[in-house]
């Protein structure tokens, strides 16, 4: 049985699953909002069903929060401020807990973020995506160049400097010119964090039943890499696949515990969560209903969970390095044990096998991916495979 023998951070994921329109590229679980939300309902039932939760996590502290989405800042400020006192006073928060809400550029009047702030957000990610108004148009945004500046600026004046951008590149017919036009307004904008992801086409968007022309893999493949240094260049670290922060200060805490196969407790419509119980040292995955309809019917009782299941011990391996090895600086070994209850020995084959192929560094203390690992990442975690 695994054992688990330091206490695993916990973290409080958010979500909100109302978009003013859906996006034809997304696949996450957003749905468009026709009409007001309906937010006094939805927060009782976040809270209903953080109630529901507590006793897996007795006693642990909250180490961050994400609020994400859907689109959270269609939410008014009253309503994440009670959302956030009645968290508040149902889980005991680490004194600095980094809050993340997530704001979509079309949606951010003047004067919201501090609102935002006020309530307790310290901390907010801007989907921006593109600059171009002809991407943002066949993105199907909402929102126009000119709001994207508008957004980042109030972050600013608000107070709120530690504000990520999400950029997306390999857009449809983009040129390697158009991504670093991007990345130069992005930079402009002087953000703590930029999110930036390759465009995927995932099943079940619009996108999917009529794809748009991509760029070539030699056309992302040099954006990606102009891009990252034209960032380095002006003190942004690429610290993870798709992540880039101004200093180690700025990284994301509440996604750094994701990578680093930490706890989190998830709420909302279609959340997952993962929790370790040292007593039955098993790690399980659990989730909530995902239709928003159902959820704010069910949540809080047991009608209100999707499912609940441990991971298996087999796959406990591939779970772990699927997210630690998206870092660049990879982990400690001594992580491993840690996190998984698992002896380091359960690695050994693969990482054998990797270091020899060139993906893993040699160092034994640390497991992290090589420059050729990070790029073939899956060929990488197909060593561990059960
Ligand atoms: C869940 S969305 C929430 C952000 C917010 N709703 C918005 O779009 O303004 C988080 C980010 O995922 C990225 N994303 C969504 N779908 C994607 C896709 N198919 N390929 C790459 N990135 C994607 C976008 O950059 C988006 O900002
Ligand atoms: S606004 Fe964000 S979450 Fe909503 S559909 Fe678009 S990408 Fe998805």
């Amino acid at each position: 049985m695994p054992a688990f023998t330091a206490p695993v951070p916990l973290a409080l994921y958010i979500h909100i699953p109302w978009c003013a329109r859906k996006c034809p590229y997304c696949d996450f679980n957003s749905h468009e909002a026709r009409g007001p939300v309906p937010e006094r309902a939805y927060v009782d039932a976040l809270l209903a069903d953080l109630e529901q939760d507590l006793p897996r996590v007795w006693g642990r502290r909250i180490e961050s929060m994400f609020i994400g989405g859907g689109t959270p800042s269609l939410f008014s400020a009253e309503a994440l401020e009670r959302l956030l006192s009645g968290l508040r006073a149902r889980l005991p928060l680490r004194p600095d807990t980094e809050i993340t809400l997530e704001a979509n550029p079309g949606t951010v009047e003047r004067g919201r973020f501090a609102e935002f702030r006020e309530a307790g957000i310290n901390r907010l990610s801007i989907g921006v995506q593109s600059f171009d108004d002809e991407q943002l148009r066949r993105l199907g945004r909402i929102h126009d160049r000119r709001d994207a500046f508008a957004a980042a600026e109030a972050a600013h004046a608000a107070g709120l400097d530690n504000f990520n951008l999400d950029l997306m590149f390999g857009l449809p017919g983009q040129t390697v010119e158009q991504a670093l036009a991007d990345i130069a307004n992005a930079i402009a904008l002087q953000p703590a964090h930029l999110s930036y992801y390759q465009l995927t086409i995932e099943p079940n968007t619009l996108f999917h039943q009529s794809p748009p022309t991509l760029p070539d893999e030699e056309t992302t493949d040099a954006i990606q890499r102009r891009a990252q240094a034209e960032l380095a260049r002006h003190g942004y670290e690429r610290y993870e696949v798709s992540a880039y922060a101004r200093g180690e200060t700025r990284r994301c805490r509440h996604n750094l515990n994701y990578w680093e196969f930490g706890d989190y407790l998830g709420i909302g419509a279609g959340a997952h969560g993962k929790l370790t119980d040292p007593a039955s040292g098993r790690i399980h995955r659990l989730w909530k209903l995902r239709h928003p309809r159902d959820y704010l019917e069910r949540a809080g009782s047991p009608a209100g969970i999707g499912g609940d299941e441990p991971i298996r011990e087999t796959d406990l391996p591939v779970e772990f390095l699927m997210n630690a090895l998206r870092l660049i600086e990879g982990v400690p070994a001594g992580l491993f044990p840690e996190r998984t209850g698992l002896p380091l020995v359960a690695l050994e084959p693969g990482l054998n096998r990797a270091r020899e192929r060139g993906l893993l560094v040699g160092d034994p203390k640390r497991l992290q991916p090589t420059d050729l690992g990070l790029r073939f990442l899956n060929d990488l975690l197909q060593e561990f495979m059960p």
